[in-house]
């Protein structure tokens, strides 16, 4: 054992400092490291040491001798440790005797970010990049305040740029400002990654082809690889988006996608980079797009190289509120597969709604497979994990405080899946929310911190109430905030109707072995479950089977009078949600509540927006009445059908002062 030199911590300690902020001035900049000790004052309390027979990431962290010590497998855990200990001190789970030994699950926990090279993130709704990239120079402060927090989580990689790449991002420009922010971040474990595109050949050197078995293809790669790892000593490697939604491929020049991802591989392999290879492919002549990752992957089991790792979206779509899990994760048994969640909240209301995915990912992560039998879950088929960010210049990050809680639950659960959401969530409030001075710790318990966590905890399943329940899904309009049921412009598999079937018959895609036989990519017993209507999960009803519309559910009642109050149901959730946080207003500080109250009460009126649009767009097929229970229709069908919600430059929705979204029809729909 050594004790760690001053130097080593000198990342931590330039960034540690998080200012001493009241309650009554919490304007939520402080993410969860709110109501810590600042890291340089645990540094100072502590005796540290490097132990090289503790896990590389790993650490220790116990009193002997009346002194607390932390012992660590490299400067990465000793950091790790660090804030595992200021966690524990706000949990009040620090006390004498404390005795805390971890290591992370996975070696590869990445956040991907959709990031632009003209600063606009795809899917981003925090503002613009938080890399700056076209700035004269990087912005310094916000990348160590990045770097701080996500090792405070246990993120180990960013991948720095959208995955759908810009050549650009490979040229010597681009390299040099990419081998400074990797600087950075390496002061903080983190290990830097670039997204690539396909045809970076062909556009920054002139190659004819992209095709990888092309000697000279595969020589630039080389020549790039050696380029990128003389400015980036560690760098990780590449993330890569290929023959999916139009980027260019393998496929293009009759290969596959094992052969694209094994010559990066070969590239990359000398300095020990890897490749992250999406799995997220679909065609638009397909007739279930759910089928197809398993269709193109399966067949490629065991022929990828031993550093390429498969990267596999949660779901067999596209990070709907629900979907069950992709069957890739149960089918592949030679080939490495991560998993990627989404933090940014794409389909679940940007950043106005209040969604937790604590829950989305438990759910998915705890899902058995039957791979290996019983007791095989989605968590232990993959090897690594990533989140796409939802991170962006706003000075909370996030553009809500509510949406740091996704950050912070993915680092969390990337550190160690078998966590549950409900302790993350309870852990992620006490460390965001100051409590006020002069309140006893169980008081704010019961009257700040339970009712939040309950807010937190229903809040995933409200928004699949309220947006699409019962298993519908992509029922999207174009930005993917506001319903759209109706629209069926461009590619069959972008628009709503192609997912949700609707007819005077009934609702729902039939995905089983009489329909699509999506069911049969799933292992036995769970192929049967969700074939047979007598055992699927109601949850997943109409992912997996066409009903009726006076099909019986458990409760007795109709298919379309459970819509209906699943949408109901959904609207009363955020309602209650609003209540609760009207009573809340003592115990945070007025930016904070602010903020919460306009955006609850954006979310209800979208929560009525949808269900106006759905169930009315729906009632046109079953023509039925409306229960007799729930809230009326505010808007009938006719002024909603083909509007969307106008929509900023950089695709932000507009509400107005009531928080009523401002519906308009889209210029592709008006006359000349
Ligand atoms: C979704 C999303 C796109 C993104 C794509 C992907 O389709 O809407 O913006 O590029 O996923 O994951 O590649």
């Amino acid at each position: 054992m050594r004790a760690i030199p001053f130097a080593a911590l000198a990342g931590l300690l330039l960034a540690a400092c998080t200012a001493s902020v009241r309650p009554v001035e919490q304007d939520g900049t402080g993410l969860w490291l709110a109501a810590g000790r600042p890291v340089d004052a645990i540094i100072a309390s502590v005796e540290t040491q490097i132990d090289p027979a503790l896990p590389a990431e790993g650490f220790h962290i116990y009193d002997a001798g009346g002194v607390r010590h932390i012992d660590a497998g490299s400067e990465a855990g000793l950091r790790y440790g660090l804030y595992a200990l200021q966690r524990a001190e706000v949990l009040k789970q620090a006390g004498p005797g404390m005795d805390l030994q971890e290591k992370p699950y996975y070696d590869l926990r990445l956040l991907n970010h959709w990031d632009n090279l003209d600063d606009t993130v795809e899917r981003g709704y925090a503002g613009l990049s938080m890399w700056e990239w076209t700035a004269a120079d990087i912005p310094v402060e916000r990348i160590r305040r990045y770097g701080e927090l996500c090792a405070s989580v246990g993120l180990n990689g960013s991948v720095l740029n959208n995955v759908n790449s810009n050549p650009l991002i490979l040229d010597a420009e681009h390299i040099a400002r990419v081998a400074k922010i990797a600087d950075i971040l390496r002061e903080y474990g983190i290990k830097t990654y670039l997204s690539i595109k396909w045809t970076s050949p062909i556009t920054l050197s002139g190659l004819k082809s992209g095709d990888p078995l092309d000697p000279k293809v595969r020589q630039w790669w080389k020549d790039k690889a050696a380029e990128i790892y003389a400015a980036i000593p560690d760098f990780g490697g590449f993330l890569v988006k290929a023959n999916s939604e139009g980027q260019a491929g393998p496929q293009d020049y009759g290969r596959t996608h094992a052969d694209g991802a094994n010559m990066l591989a070969e590239a990359l392999a000398p300095y020990g980079g890897i490749v992250m290879w999406r799995a997220f492919v679909y065609a638009p002549t397909s007739p279930d797009r759910a089928n197809q990752a398993v269709e193109e992957f399966l067949p490629l089991d065991g022929q990828f190289a031993d550093n390429v790792i498969i990267q596999v979206k949660n779901g067999p779509v596209d990070f709907q509120p629900r979907e069950p899990f992709s069957p890739l994760f149960g089918k592949l048994r030679n080939t490495k597969t991560m998993m990627e969640f989404q933090i940014t909240q794409e389909y679940l209301g940007f950043s106005n709604h209040l969604a937790y995915h604590g829950t989305t990912w438990e759910e998915c992560l705890d899902a058995d497979t039957y791979r290996d039998g019983p007791g095989s879950p989605v968590a232990k088929m993959v090897t690594a994990i990533a989140g796409v960010a939802n991170t962006g210049q706003d000075p909370n990050f996030c553009g809500y405080v509510f949406a740091q809680a996704n950050w912070y639950a993915f680092g969390r659960l990337a550190w160690n899946p078998e966590l549950g959401a409900e302790q993350i969530a309870d852990e992620w409030i006490r460390q965001t929310f100051l409590m006020p001075e002069g309140m006893k710790e169980k008081a704010f318990d019961k009257k700040f911190v339970a009712p939040v966590r309950d807010i937190l905890m229903a809040s995933r399943e409200a928004v699949v109430d309220y947006e699409m329940p019962l298993g519908l899904h992509h029922l999207f309009g174009g930005t993917h905030y506001g319903p759209a049921p109706w629209e069926r412009l461009g590619r069959p598999d972008w628009t709503p109707a192609y997912y949700h079937k609707a007819d005077s018959a009934g609702i729902g895609f039939d995905r089983t072995r009489a329909g699509s036989d999506n069911v049969d990519q799933y292992n036995e017993p769970l192929a049967s479950t969700y074939n047979d209507l007598a055992t699927c999960p109601e949850n997943l009803l109409l992912w997996f089977h066409h009903l009726p519309w006076d099909y019986k559910l458990s409760s007795g009642k109709t298919l379309w009078d459970e819509i209906c109050l699943h949408y109901d149901r959904g609207i009363k959730t955020v309602e209650s949600f609003r209540a609760t946080w009207q009573g809340l207003k003592p115990y945070v500080s007025p930016a904070l509540w602010e903020e919460t109250d306009r955006k609850l009460t954006i979310q209800a009126s979208d929560g009525r927006w949808w269900r106006d649009a759905c169930v009315g767009y729906f009632q046109t097929f079953s023509g039925r009445p409306l229960p007799a229970d729930v809230e009326p229709r505010r808007t009938p069908i006719d002024p909603l059908i083909y509007r969307s919600i106008l929509s900023d430059r950089l695709g932000m929705p507009q509400h107005d002062e009531a928080g009523d979204p401002i519906i308009m029809m889209p210029r592709r729909f008006r006359r000349p």
